[in-house]
């Protein structure tokens, strides 16, 4: 099976699908790879468009570059593995010179995300933070007019009380749903999806507009009891690269 033929979902699970974005997905990959100086530590993102830079930078290796990943997901972690690529831990290395990840919506031009369809905002917001510089690689449809419009905000939260978790992010204007696992062993009982850190996700949809102020969203969200994190990402991004069918265009946050 080809790479680009595969489709990641939540769970691990894949599927063989045609990708009609493997093209642009690899263009946005290779132009943030481009910039990559020797001896980078890099966070590695999740999702399919992370993984198309996977391969990218593992063809940069072989041209001479040399990096050190920091995957943000146990799949990215073995991809990366299989690829050849040099792995560390977060807490192995003081900082990170920059990461490169995919997004589920980009706005412009302040570069908001939403994040987290593939389940690993977790790791991919704690790998952010710890990076001096954030790039987004994404295909034109990830660029959004209005948070929220697409996707839900998916929201990590512990798996103890998640009725009474869910019942706060309600109350906020939150309509949840509890994310269920894709793909189950045979004859096993469908389940919560888990993440790698062990919780659970509740995709939060918001009304149209609720997102506008999208700041003080995240804060409320943030403060329910038993939320670990939330796949906001709000000014967390210096530069998106957007693949379109006419080349690959950069963004910048302006500062
Ligand atoms: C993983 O949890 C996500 O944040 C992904 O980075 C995001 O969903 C983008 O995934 P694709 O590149 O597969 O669209």
């Amino acid at each position: 099976m080809n790479e680009q033929q595969r489709q990641s979902l939540p769970g691990d699970a894949t599927e063989t699908v045609i990708d009609p974005y493997a093209t642009q997905k690899t263009a946005a990959a290779r132009a943030a790879v481009a910039d990559i100086p020797d001896g980078a530590v890099i966070g590695l993102g999740s999702g399919t468009t992370a993984e198309a830079m996977l391969r990218e930078l593992a063809a940069r290796m072989q041209q001479g570059l040399r990096v050190t990943g920091v995957p943000t997901s146990e799949r990215t972690a073995r991809i990366a593995a299989s690829l050849g690529i040099p792995l560390a831990g977060l807490d192995d290395v003081p900082a990170l010179t920059a990461s490169i990840d995919g997004a589920d919506e980009v706005l412009l031009p302040q570069l908001h995300l939403i994040k987290g369809r593939g389940g690993a905002l977790l790791r991919e917001k704690l790998i952010a933070a710890a990076s001096q510089y954030r790039i987004i690689i994404a295909d034109s449809r990830k660029l959004v007019s209005a948070l929220g419009g697409t996707y839900a905000v998916p929201v990590e939260i512990i798996p103890f009380g998640w009725r009474h978790i869910a019942a706060r992010l309600a109350s906020l204007g939150c309509q949840t749903t509890l994310r269920m696992a894709q793909a189950m062993p045979a004859g096993a009982t469908p389940g919560p999806y888990i993440t790698d850190s062990g919780n659970y996700i509740l995709d939060c949809h918001l009304p149209a507009g609720a997102l506008a102020q999208p700041e003080a969203v995240a804060a409320a969200i943030k403060s329910v009891v038993g939320v670990v994190e939330h796949g906001l990402f709000l000014a967390m991004t210096e530069r998106v690269f957007v693949a379109g069918t006419d080349g690959v265009q950069v963004y910048d946050r302006p500062r």
